[in-house]
């Protein structure tokens, strides 16, 4: 069906060494657009059929359009079931070309509770709200951004000192290595700085924040980025929270590592300013199975003295942890 050289038999017929020719149809992919009547230069095609649906789903949370490729037991409703908390709306194309053909526009919550024929594609799209600069047009819907990362304080809305700073938030982000497909958390988010580079780097991110006036949301429009922001403290917030890839611990106590450690999440990364709190969180991570390495970053900046001299202006020393789970297999890959 479809396209066999899109996410079809050509590869394994050619891995066999059979002599092959193509003669391509119209993709389920394009069809399903088609029958929608949206265009889908920006989306992101990925596929669940005989694969983990983990990376699938984490697609659909972190960009505007996704088409999804189903199997039985990894289509409509196990998508629905996974984006409960995300704004999205679905389209189900079921049994293309067939007599039987149907389009259905739902949410993910009805998706959840429907049972859907097979085959079918899922369209997932982020609400009609979402400015259209956010859909990438560029031909690559989730490659790393135009602008970079690790940037500057100033392209944040944050109050005082409740950001990372670009020099932590470098090696933090490189230490969660994001990537679509991924999902993160973002604990004691603040400005969301880490979280929204996160994502800008195709993550799906879950921002945690018990002050309900930080600018997340602000900061995440103006990086034309989706991150889902849960307003509460944790560790209670993260309760309800579905598994993540990788966790980044910006703010909260030992409690919070500790209940973060129980989720099993692959790799942790907490930044700490307090001295006090550093041998404790390295003994609660290697308690819990991870390998744990860490190091102390006091970046001084360049500043501008009178008469065109420069000085060095010293940022805050902070201690950055990373924990990771011996297993490979427990790191999951797209
Ligand atoms: C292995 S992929 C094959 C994709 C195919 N090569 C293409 O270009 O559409 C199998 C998935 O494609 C989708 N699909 C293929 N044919 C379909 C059809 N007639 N109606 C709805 N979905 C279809 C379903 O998501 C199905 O599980």
């Amino acid at each position: 069906s479809g396209d066999p050289g899109f996410f079809g038999i050509v590869r394994r017929v050619r891995a066999a060494g059979l002599p092959v020719r193509v003669l391509p149809a119209v993709s389920s992919v394009a069809a399903t657009f088609a029958r929608a009547g949206l265009s889908w230069d920006g989306a992101a095609v990925v596929s669940a059929h005989g694969r983990d649906l983990g990376p699938a789903l984490n697609a659909c949370r972190a960009l505007p359009v996704v088409a999804v490729l189903t199997a039985p037991g990894a289509g409509a409703a196990e998508l629905g079931a996974g984006l409960a908390g995300w704004s999205r709306r679905l389209a189900v194309a079921e049994q293309l070309g067939t007599p039987d053909e149907r389009l259905t526009w739902t949410t993910p919550e009805q998706a959840a509770a429907t049972v859907w024929a097979d085959p079918h594609v899922v369209l997932s799209l982020a609400p009609d709200a979402v400015p259209a600069d956010r859909i990438r047009a560029d031909n690559q819907p989730a490659a790393a951004p135009a602008g970079g990362w690790a940037l500057p304080e100033s392209a944040y809305a944050h109050r005082a000192s409740m950001i990372t700073k670009a020099e932590v938030r470098a090696l933090v982000v490189a230490r969660l290595r994001p990537r679509l497909g991924r999902l993160l958390w973002d604990v004691g988010a603040g400005s969301g700085s880490v979280g929204i580079e996160c994502a800008l780097l195709g993550a799906a991110v879950i921002a945690v924040e018990r002050d309900p006036d930080a600018p997340i949301r602000a900061n995440a429009a103006r990086h034309g980025v989706d991150v889902r922001v849960v307003a509460g403290a944790a560790p209670a917030a993260l309760d309800a929270l579905p598994d993540p890839d990788a966790v980044f611990v910006g703010g909260g106590g030992t409690d919070v590592l500790a209940a973060v450690a129980a989720r099993r999440p692959p790799r942790v990364v907490a930044a700490l300013a307090a001295l006090d709190r550093v041998a404790p969180a390295v003994h609660l991570l290697r308690a819990a199975g991870y390998a744990v390495e860490g190091s102390q970053l006091a970046a001084a900046r360049l500043a501008d003295l009178p008469g065109g001299s420069l000085r060095l202006a010293a940022t805050n020393p902070v201690v950055v942890l990373t924990g990771e789970l011996p297993e490979p297999s427990a790191w999951r890959k797209p």
